[in-house]
């Protein structure tokens, strides 16, 4: 398996990240505000969205640990987010959302189940969409939306 394709896996797979961590935070949300218990469905998403998010975490840490020496040399702003923030906060909301879904398993009332996820997912949500090289942005200048 070469770069390429491992990088294209871990940009292609961001959105499979941000449509499951949205998808069960907003879902846990809703179920919480209606005061109803949790859909299979929604747990069911709520454990895809972190399988996912490790999943990318996995990726990412072979990406650059097999271009380390290039991300080392890297200096400014472009080398502070590649080496402290995309990968700082992306840990930082893999672990929100590990532990949101831990949490969740763990307390005995079903609204405290949801609002755990609903919290935990939502915070981890605006950490990825913050930390993604977008292309409008400068560290993502030049690059695409795949
Ligand atoms: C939820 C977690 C993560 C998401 C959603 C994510 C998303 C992305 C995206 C969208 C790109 C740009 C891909 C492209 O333009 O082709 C990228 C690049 C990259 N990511 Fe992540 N990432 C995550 C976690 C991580 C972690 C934890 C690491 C490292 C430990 C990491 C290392 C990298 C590297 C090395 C690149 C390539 C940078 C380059 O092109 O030089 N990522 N990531």
């Amino acid at each position: 398996m070469d770069n390429h394709f491992l990088l294209f896996v871990h940009s292609l797979l961001r959105y499979g990240v941000l449509l499951t961590v949205a998808g069960a935070g907003i879902l846990h949300l809703r179920g919480y505000l209606a005061k109803r218990p949790i859909l299979t469905g929604e747990r069911t998403l709520a454990i895809w969205a972190m399988i996912l998010c490790h999943t990318q975490i996995v990726i990412g840490l072979i990406l650059y640990l097999l271009n380390f020496s290039a991300y080392a040399q890297m200096s400014g702003d472009i080398g502070r987010f590649w080496k402290m923030e995309h990968i700082g906060t992306m840990i930082l909301a893999a672990v929100l959302v590990t532990l949101g879904r831990v949490l969740s398993k763990k307390a005995k009332d079903e609204r405290i189940k949801q609002k755990r996820v609903a919290i935990f997912y939502l915070i981890a949500l605006v950490l990825i969409l913050w930390a993604i090289p977008w292309p409008a942005t400068t560290v993502g200048h030049g690059r695409g939306w795949l």
